[in-house]
């Protein structure tokens, strides 16, 4: 088997993550290089991880002529032009959601990619590896539930990780583009549908950073689809108890709940408070075999030159519009639709 040779930019909250991931969970692959503006952090990790090539600057990653892929972990504003940068030294790219904070730099990568058949590209949407969801859509496509009319998603950070949130908030492009992109992402997949309507509303309950961000901590959208299956998200930087993500889908024919999903396990804890499941204490904790999933799923598509079935740049530019929509619409009060 062909080891695929990785370089990652990003070692943030996520970039660890997933550069901790390639290094040591993902088979035939080698995390050779990664990047990130701070030295220190790029040291940090390189003697964590045993990384062979650091560095500070982006572009002189991608002109590594041993590196096959470039994996995009960095502020979402960054994305786009590193997906430019990445595939015009040739790289094959896995880039985070979201695919870009606007619809222009959304469709510049549309053409970027366009312009190299021969790479591989894969957006960041885990939840669509995380075993319950597929379940959930392999269940959908076998038509059990008949017609999908309803489909409702609720994403919740907890309390206690606010600090790390409060201070990703200013350059995360807002909760539309950055929690409910994957809500978005969800809605679309189960419904087989695009967005067509959209009405957003929300408020700051309680830190007034997203005030001045003129953004939200809890906020909501209906959403209705072209095919006139309907939408309903709810997101927010305040739950008490952990990270919570919870979606229901509503057939003709029956439902699918993906419910408590936050409890941790299926130990019940009994004592003077009570009855009660611990759940996952943040959003990583939640989602890592997804997150392993997907980069098992991109280095495969990489050594086998194949690419993700239904996981295209398309998509990802339908949900940042339909969020960046949201992002509208929560700004003006009004229902609107998109262009
Ligand atoms: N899939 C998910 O559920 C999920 C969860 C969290 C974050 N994300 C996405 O991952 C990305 C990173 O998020 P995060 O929470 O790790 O952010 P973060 O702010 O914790 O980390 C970003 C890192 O990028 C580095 N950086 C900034 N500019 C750079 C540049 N020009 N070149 C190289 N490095 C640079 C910073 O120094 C920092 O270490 C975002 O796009 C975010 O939307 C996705």
């Amino acid at each position: 088997m062909k080891t695929v040779k990785i370089g990652s930019v990003g070692l943030g909250r996520l970039g660890h993550e997933h550069a901790k991931n390639l290094a040591t969970q993902v088979p035939g692959c080698e995390l050779a290089a990664i990047c990130d503006v701070d030295a220190d952090r790029v040291k940090e990790v390189a003697e964590e991880l045993g990384v062979q090539y650091t560095y500070t600057d982006f572009e002189e990653m991608c002109r590594n002529p041993e590196l096959d892929a470039i994996v995009i972990v960095s502020p979402s504003f960054l994305h786009c032009q590193q997906i430019e940068i990445a595939m015009n030294n040739g790289k094959h790219v896995f880039c985070e959601k979201p695919l870009g904070t606007d619809v222009e730099q959304c469709k510049a990568a549309e053409k970027v990619i366009e312009a190299h058949p021969d790479l591989i590209f894969q957006l960041g949407f885990m939840r669509r590896f995380d075993k319950s969801y597929a379940e959930a859509k392999r269940k959908i496509d076998n038509g059990d539930i008949g017609k999908v009319v309803l489909v409702r998603s609720y994403t919740q950070d907890p309390r206690s990780t606010i600090e790390s949130t409060l201070k990703f908030a200013p350059h995360s492009g807002g909760q539309y583009l950055d929690m409910c992109v994957h809500d978005i992402d969800l809605i679309r997949w189960f419904t087989g549908s695009n967005v067509k309507n959209v009405w957003a509303i929300g408020g700051v309950f309680e830190f007034d950073l997203y005030k001045e961000l003129n953004d939200a901590d809890n906020a909501a959208a209906t959403i209705q689809m072209e095919n006139g299956a309907m939408g309903f998200m709810f997101t927010n930087r305040t739950h008490a108890a952990g990270s919570n993500v919870e979606t229901e889908i509503i057939g003709t024919h029956g439902t699918l709940r993906i419910a408590n999903v936050g409890a941790k396990n299926l130990l019940n804890i009994v004592d003077e408070h009570g009855s009660r499941e611990e759940y996952y204490p943040d959003f990583m904790s939640r989602w890592h075999e997804a997150f392993v999933a997907e980069m098992v799923a991109f280095t495969g598509h990489v050594r086998d030159n194949t690419k993700p079935a239904d996981l295209t740049v398309y998509d990802g530019t339908a949900v940042s519009e339909a969020a960046y929509r949201c992002k509208e619409s929560f700004e003006t009060g009004k229902m609107l639709p998109i262009r």
